[in-house]
């Protein structure tokens, strides 16, 4: 195992009611930005529990951060932070209102143009304190210091990582998430499955804990997803959905071990060009990933088919093929197809333009191993046709 420092700062509250905390949690003369999405807190009651919890304070109300949050509209979060004077944000949403959240965050006592805060990971001094009160199981963003950001004018999606936008509390009321539609629910899942594979699906690192609790989480996600999905008003599993989800990106399983990361960078490209859902995007990297990488992942990927799936008997190569069947499976079986075809994209073209599109941005040796060349990239979309 690596040496590493774990500190995660974001203190939960989990569970239903839970949304009353925030009156807890904000100083009672906070001026809180309350940035949120579309508009379903409207319709499934958190915007009044959340609005009940703030009180008095001075609130100033920021709807209309889209999926996949793009930054014009978060520049403009940013001018109403600046003009009201806001000290706290209140993030009331699914990973893109969080993400969306950090960058404000951050961006508001930026000096010089705040693009560069992902475009050039430019340093950042100091950032707005957030609050979260998370309604979409996914992306782990309610733990960590993560966000990405899309800039539609310039076909963009880029991430950003930094210690000071890690939210110092988030709510997780599980009863907030049934108002999901399936597509987003499933989504999540699909999501959160591919975050424990980029920390987990390497080469064996002596991390038996993260290990263990890497197939745990996988294995509840596997257990709880379908569940969730045939009654979505199941609480039991609602809650073990969410709280999988955020263990699946909180940072803890991936300590001291190596991680991988290519789906998501090829994924994102995806979402840039053809604005495919971000799990959708991974349902169709990740399959193709293990089958063009199973060589050097052989090891892991002999221990996931056995400890995840219960593949023991046969061939080694017939185990590593089952398991990859079945990684496969599951995303379909969740309704997130694994194909380019299936979004109507050319393999050929786009594994070109996505390798070009990452190497270009400095990201020619992706992987745990720093084998996912551009040749590599393109290997794995066209095997994604
Ligand atoms: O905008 P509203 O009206 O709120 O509707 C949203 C949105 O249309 C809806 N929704 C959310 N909660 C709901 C709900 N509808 C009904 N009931 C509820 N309780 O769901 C739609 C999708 O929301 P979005 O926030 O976009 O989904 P998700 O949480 O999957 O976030 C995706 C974004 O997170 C990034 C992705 O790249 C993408 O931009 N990621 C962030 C990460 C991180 N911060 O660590 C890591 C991930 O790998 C990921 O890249
Ligand atoms: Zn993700």
């Amino acid at each position: 195992m690596e040496n590493f420092t774990y500190h995660n700062p974001t203190r939960i509250h989990f569970g239903r009611g839970q949304i009353a905390q925030v009156d807890r949690e904000l100083p009672a003369n906070a001026r809180v930005l309350l940035l949120a999405g579309g508009g379903s807190i409207k319709q499934n009651g958190v915007y009044a529990q959340v609005k009940a919890a703030l009180g008095a304070r001075p609130v100033f109300e920021f709807f209309g951060v889209e999926a996949n949050p793009d930054y014009d509209t978060l520049m403009r979060a940013v001018a109403v932070c600046r003009a009201e004077k806001v000290d706290w944000i209140l993030a009331v949403g699914g990973g893109s209102v969080l993400d969306g959240s950090k960058f404000v965050a951050a961006a508001v006592d930026f000096v010089g143009e705040p693009w560069d805060i992902v475009a050039k990971r430019a340093k950042i001094e100091r950032a707005l304190p957030i609050g979260t009160v998370l309604t979409l199981p996914a992306t782990g963003s309610e733990a960590n210091g993560a966000a990405v950001i899309s800039r539609r004018t310039i076909k963009e999606k880029l991430a950003f990582i930094h210690p000071l936008v890690f939210p110092r509390f988030s709510v997780l009321d599980p009863e907030t998430t049934f108002s999901l539609p399936a597509r987003q629910v499933a989504n999540g899942i699909g999501d959160a499955f591919c975050h424990v594979m980029e920390q987990y699906l390497t080469f064996p690192a002596h991390g038996a804990i993260q290990d263990r609790f890497a197939e745990s989480v996988l294995r509840v996600l596997i257990d709880e997803g379908p569940k969730t999905l045939a009654n979505p008003r199941d609480y039991d599993a609602r809650a073990n959905l969410v709280w999988a989800a955020t263990w699946a990106l909180n940072n803890a399983i991936g300590m001291g071990v190596p991680q991988d990361w290519a789906s998501h960078m090829i994924g994102h490209e995806l979402t840039a060009l053809h604005g495919i859902d971000h799990a959708r995007t991974l349902a169709i990297v990740l399959p193709s990933l293990m089958q063009v990488q199973r060589a050097p992942k052989r090891e892991k990927l002999l221990q996931y088919a056995a400890r995840v799936w219960d593949l023991r008997a046969g061939s080694e190569d017939a185990r590593i093929d089952a398991a990859i069947a079945a990684t496969r499976k599951f995303y379909e079986t969740l309704g997130l197809q694994t194909r380019l075809a299936d979004y109507d994209v050319k393999a050929d073209t786009t594994a070109s333009e996505v390798a070009r599109r990452l190497a270009s941005k400095g990201m020619a040796q992706l992987g745990e191993r720093g084998d996912i060349t551009p040749a590599v990239v393109e290997k794995i979309l066209r095997a994604a046709a």
